[in-house]
């Protein structure tokens, strides 16, 4: 089997894998030799559609404070966030933007030449710092560009990893399915990043790109590691429908409303001071309250819906702040949101779970480290902020590739690479999934596991339709190990790619479920019809699932609580 030898490999080139190649190229100088591998394009990794903005407290001197950043993250993650993490993510933030400033975002600017910031929801200052609506793209542009003055690191596109290899305790390497070589590989080395993203997929109706299907979360909890907290989905108020698509909290950031089937701006009822600015979690809610109870718009497809009004906003502004969201709208559904209203329901959009890491973003194996959607650092709890999903990603991509550049500095050696463990996955994966023959067609598989999470692991979830989720994942596994494939190709097989990310997904899927179940109170983003009070009694505690012998394991930790003692939260 091929093999190649890095210091440093990079799982993931979204923004917290290139955040960290760059700081680990700019501290050693280019000493440090990285492999960055992704299974799509460099350019081509999810966060290039986020779209409304960084979270970094910019202007003290207008009012903005760090405190005010970290109480309104704490408030917004229902109080399941640590209260640490949350304080060193407040203050490195602004740095963030100043070294993304340098390194060539063209940030939009307000009249004065400073970096302009909009209005997110939660926040209780304009604290998203935007490139129109395009942020996301234009930050990866940057750090791909500042890279590029980089010789250190080489990067292997279309690569898929299907597995860890672990030398005891310690990482060795990462087996990999080289689609254009259509070769099995072990890629070697000292340290490694999981920056591969978020989940989203898991159901039918998301904002993210197909791509997105967890594989960094899943390969790491078969190999041992936790997940923390994955019952915690976040649904984003605005997803364009049908095709799912983010319309930015942008939108509502620059002034938009919200409306139900009778004009009205229902957010009045249910959060009377932010309106259609109040956390997602509360946002999404109130929509379905609204559908459910007769005052949305109905579909035939079930994608029942309300409206966002950008129509009183003007065609200036939505030109300089909002060009993406109007062409997406005239491309996707002909209309024209200057003088249209756009139609949106609740969508699957952030995993605030993840890998469970600590406060520098290492997991427990001890040379390993995670960044970025992929992790749990327990920065965002119950309940993410917009707009602090970018800032994150930067923020650790940061502090993980400078604990990474120290810990190869003091030259460790490379573990040993478990070979019969290298060869037996080859096999699992070409002479076993590659040549299965069963009557069970994979994708019909994956489109049920998705239906399954969008009716039973939604918005508002309870014990008994989640229970029955979890039967039907169960179900799902079985029919799993009947599939057949039909292409038995090796060169850029993507039937092969879609059965290893279907079987990621459904131990995901599990994992999440399992929690969920186990959590009976509601909080943040878990809202429970059988149990919907908070519950910090039993339940002011994080998740930790983890993987014994193929099934869930469920076990809870503490949150650190520093400044804020849990309260009700008003918005
Ligand atoms: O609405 C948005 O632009 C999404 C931002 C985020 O998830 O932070």
């Amino acid at each position: 089997m091929r093999r190649i030898v890095h210091d440093v490999l990079i799982l993931g080139s979204g923004l917290a894998g290139l955040r960290a190649a760059v700081e680990i190229s700019l501290r050693s100088q280019g000493a440090v030799d990285i492999g960055i591998v992704s299974k799509v394009q460099i350019m081509r990794s999810h966060s290039v559609c986020a779209e409304g903005g960084t979270g970094a407290v910019m202007r003290p001197e207008e009012g903005d404070s760090l405190e005010l950043h970290a109480w309104d993250t704490v408030k917004g993650s229902d109080f399941l966030a640590d209260q640490d993490v949350v304080d060193r993510f407040v203050q490195t933030a602004p740095d963030e933007i100043r070294l993304l400033e340098h390194w060539g975002v063209p940030w939009s600017r307000r009249e004065d030449g400073r970096v302009m910031q909009r209005p997110f929801g939660g926040h209780s200052f304009p604290r998203a710092c935007m490139a129109a609506d395009k942020t996301g793209f234009f930050e990866m542009q940057a750090l791909y560009d500042t890279l590029q003055k980089y010789s250190n690191w080489k990067r292997y596109d279309e690569c898929f990893v299907t597995s860890l290899l672990l030398d005891g305790d310690r990482f060795a390497g990462v087996t990999v399915y080289d689609l254009p070589g259509g070769e099995f590989t072990i890629l070697q080395g000292k340290a490694l990043l999981i920056a591969s993203g978020g989940l989203g997929t898991l159901y039918g109706f998301t904002t993210y790109s197909q791509t997105v299907t967890g594989d960094g979360q899943a390969i790491a909890y078969r190999a041992g590691l936790a997940l923390e907290d994955p019952e915690f989905l976040q649904f984003h108020p605005t997803g364009l429908v049908p095709s799912g698509i983010l319309m930015t909290e942008g939108c509502r950031g620059e002034g938009g409303y919200l409306r139900n089937a009778n004009g009205d701006r229902f957010m009045e009822k249910y959060a009377p001071k932010m309106m259609e600015l109040a956390p997602r979690d509360i946002v999404s809610r109130s929509e379905t309250t609204e559908i459910l109870e007769g005052r949305g718009y109905r579909r035939p497809d079930g994608l029942d819906y309300v409206n966002l009004d950008l129509t009183h906003l003007g065609a200036e502004r939505i030109h300089k702040r909002l060009p993406l969201i109007r062409e997406v709208c005239m491309n996707f559904l002909g209309i024209d949101p200057i003088t249209q209203v756009i139609p949106i329901r609740p969508v699957a959009h952030y995993a605030m779970g993840g890998i469970e890491a600590d406060i520098e973003g290492r997991s427990a194996i001890e040379n390993i480290w995670v960044a970025g959607e992929a992790a749990c650092h327990s920065l965002h709890g119950a309940n993410r902020l917009g707009c602090n999903s970018t800032a994150e990603c930067l923020v650790w991509g940061g502090i993980t590739g400078a604990a990474i550049a120290r810990y190869v500095e003091q030259n460790p050696a490379l573990s040993d690479i478990p070979e019969a463990h290298a060869h037996e996955e080859e096999g699992r994966v070409f002479a076993d999934l590659l040549q299965r023959s069963g009557s069970e067609n994979p994708a019909e598989i994956r489109r049920e596991l998705r239906s399954v999470m969008d009716r039973h692991a939604g918005v508002y979830r309870n014990g008994n339709s989640m229970r029955q989720g979890l039967n039907s994942i169960a179900e799902l596994k079985q029919r799993f190990s009947k599939i057949g494939i039909h292409d038995r190709s090796r060169v850029y097989n993507t039937d092969l790619t879609h059965v290893l990310e279907t079987e990621n997904m459904l131990e995901l899927a599990e994992a999440l479920l399992t929690a969920a179940v186990a959590r009976e109170e509601s909080r943040g983003a878990h809202a429970r019809t059988d149990f919907p009070q908070r519950d910090d009694e039993r339940f002011l505690a994080h998740s930790i699932v983890r993987n014994a012998g193929g099934a869930p394991q469920l076990d809870y930790k503490p949150v650190r609580i520093t400044n804020w003692k849990p309260v009700e939260r008003k918005y």
